[in-house]
């Protein structure tokens, strides 16, 4: 099983949903791999720029990965990517990323992709992350960071993503905040207007917890196709 983990913002929650996942698919059985394909703030070590998001994902593989594979763009400056790469003197090399999934997928049974910013997130000067997405042929699960403007930010990215043309197997809530108020009417609005399946609540944790959380989440059926309603 492999998808794509985009979300309603920075910040929203993807890296503790797609650990999760990670945490949910090995569970499940057989070889998982997690990939953060583009990385803008990260930190020189001695073997070179390592991202947070990355190291994290890295660390709960089934197999030992090479960094670069897990993230093979990662760039130093914290701003939108091409911004970044800009910055930096460089480009994101999208056929690099093709490659560092195709050996992920050769060696695993189960690959969780996390995306960077939201959807819409420009890469190079005409691609950007839906069309990364889309070029990787993954289905994708939205992560809904619940805070005040979330409705709005989810339903927009819904119609994007089903714009671009991709599968959208699900979405998970993610509480940002230690009782919302109107937390569960929120959820509620939202089930009721995203034509794709909830797949779990992810409550305030006080430690976010990957190993918890997948306990919250139930894995998509990335066969579904998830259809526009006839009201759009
Ligand atoms: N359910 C949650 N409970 C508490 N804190 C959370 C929760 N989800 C995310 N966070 C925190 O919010 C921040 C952003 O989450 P993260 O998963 O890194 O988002 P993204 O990958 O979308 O940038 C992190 O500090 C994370 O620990
Ligand atoms: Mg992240």
């Amino acid at each position: 099983m492999e998808f794509f983990i985009t979300g309603t913002d920075t910040g929203c929650g993807k890296t503790l949903v797609t650990l999760a996942f990670m945490e949910k698919l090995r569970a499940s059985g057989g070889r998982v791999a997690g990939m953060k394909p583009v990385a803008a703030g990260a930190e020189m070590t001695s073997g070179g720029l390592r991202n947070g998001d990355a190291l994290a994902i890295q660390a709960r593989c089934s197999g030992s990965f090479p960094y670069e594979i897990i993230n093979p763009c990662c760039l130093r400056t914290p701003a939108a990517p091409h911004l970044a790469a800009a910055a930096e003197g460089t480009r994101i090399d999208i056929g690099k990323i093709h490659r560092a999934a195709a050996e992920l997928r050769q060696t695993s049974d189960h690959l969780v992709v996390e995306g960077a910013g939201g959807w819409k997130v420009p890469l190079t000067e005409n691609l950007d992350m839906a069309d990364l997405c889309r070029g990787l042929e993954l289905p994708v699960v939205l992560a809904v960071g619940l805070k005040l403007g979330c409705i709005n930010h989810a339903l927009l990215s819904v119609d994007s993503i089903l714009a671009s043309g991709v599968l959208l197997v699900g979405w998970v809530a993610n509480s940002l905040e230690r009782g919302m108020p109107f937390e569960a009417e929120n959820i509620a609005t939202l089930q009721q207007r995203i034509p794709a399946p909830l797949l779990g609540h992810l409550p305030w944790q006080a430690k976010p917890d990957p190993a918890w959380s997948a306990g919250r989440l139930r894995l998509p059926k990335t066969r579904t196709t998830a259809r526009r309603p006839s009201r759009y």
